[in-house]
């Protein structure tokens, strides 16, 4: 392995982009050595500001490059199983973005031949990359504040982000719907948290997006899990959450309680059963989980750089990655037990059973 890991940037108009950002800003850890996008326009622009490196539009192209260690896939949910796949088939240790795919079967056969060409294969799932989660998880692991009981979360995806050029969001097949694309966010972060769901219930509908997808079946979805460990959680999901709305989690324990914005409030409650608990509002966690002014600190509060960053440590460091292939398999087969809930009406227990629901 040389000194920096050298990477291979697949697709990167929207979140794409921002990994960009991210891989510069480790540029002592990595670098950037060429780039791919089926948009001309989008691998040469790209390409450009990753510091002038090569560009393609062809797949096979930019994996038989000898000067590209790793991927980072950055596709619509439709296409990752298969470029996954091509990836390890190549020797390319692969980090995937969310979700990790549309149905089942393509997640197990992607995590398959990564098991078969012994490469890393990593969900970027951002989200307990973050400092604030990581302190979350710590008090879970500690009972800082008793058993966990109850989790809230409220999702909703950004109506700018659904205004992007590319339709694909607005067809289940290709984007898995609100459930997958958007809410996966919740599916991995609440099993990551809690432990794997016993029971899953849905309510989902179609109340804003009709003219955009007469298939579109969720762009309002509320979810009720029931944990393995007996605690309870909500996940209140949409997809047209204007882009001042805010959003945030709570999560209950049996002495006390932790409310988390996502622009990075952290609040703890201790005291449960007091009239006013004591709270503790903490400003922001840097990543280190000191209690960092995040103005002062270069890291965002969402996870993205410590997500890439541990990608970077577990390739090169031999680890094995904590968002791995099973853990983004799991989020999507919760995913697929409240779409399964909502088209049946009925709660559905866990683990899902073949032949696998799928759009
Ligand atoms: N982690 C996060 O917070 C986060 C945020 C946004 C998006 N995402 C995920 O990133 C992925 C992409 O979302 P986006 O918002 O960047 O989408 P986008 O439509 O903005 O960009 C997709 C890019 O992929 C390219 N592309 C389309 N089809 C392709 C194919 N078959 N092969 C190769 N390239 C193809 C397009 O040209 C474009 O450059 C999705 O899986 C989405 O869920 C994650």
């Amino acid at each position: 392995m040389p000194e920096k890991l050298r990477v291979g940037m697949v697709c990167a108009a929207g979140i794409g982009a921002s990994h960009v950002m991210d891989w510069r800003y480790l540029d002592k850890q990595a670098e950037i050595t060429a780039v791919m996008d089926v948009d001309e326009e989008m691998a040469r622009n790209t390409a450009h500001i990753s510091g002038g490196v090569p560009w393609t539009t062809d797949l096979d192209e930019l994996l038989a490059r000898e000067d590209v260690d790793a991927v980072d896939i950055c596709s619509p949910p439709f296409a990752h199983a298969d470029q996954v796949i091509a990836a390890a088939q190549a020797g390319k240790h692969v980090l995937c973005e969310k979700p990790f795919t549309v149905n089942l079967e393509d997640a197990d056969r992607a995590i398959e031949a990564c098991k078969q060409a012994g490469v890393k294969l990593m969900l970027a799932f951002p989200r307990p990359f973050s400092a604030s989660s990581r302190r979350l998880k710590e008090m879970v692991k500690t009972e800082e504040l008793g058993k966990p009981i109850r989790i809230y979360s409220s999702h909703h995806m950004r109506a700018e982000w659904l205004r992007k050029r590319t339709g694909w969001f607005f067809d289940p097949k290709k984007s898995g719907g609100t459930a997958i694309e958007g809410v996966i966010h919740d599916f991995h972060f609440f099993p990551w948290l809690f432990g794997p769901a016993k029971r899953i219930y849905s309510e989902a509908g179609t109340f804003i997006f009709t003219d955009r997808s007469p298939t579109l079946p969720d762009d309002q979805l509320v979810v009720l899990w029931r944990f393995q460990n007996d605690a309870i959680g909500i996940i209140d999901g949409g997809a047209n959450q204007p882009s001042n709305f805010g959003g945030h989690m709570s999560v209950f324990f049996t002495e006390g309680g932790v409310k988390m914005e996502r622009g990075g409030g952290f609040a703890i409650y201790r005291g449960m059963k007091e009239y006013h608990p004591v709270v503790e509002q903490v400003r922001h966690f840097g990543r280190m989980g000191d209690d960092t002014d995040i103005a002062q600190s270069p890291f965002t509060p969402t996870g993205h750089v410590g997500e890439i960053e541990h990608f970077i440590d577990c390739v090169v460091n031999d680890k094995e990655p904590e968002t791995g292939g099973e853990d983004g398999r799991y989020a999507l087969e919760c995913a697929w037990a409240a779409i399964t809930s909502f088209q049946t009406n009925e709660p559905v227990t866990l683990p899902l059973q073949k032949p696998y629901p799928r759009y």
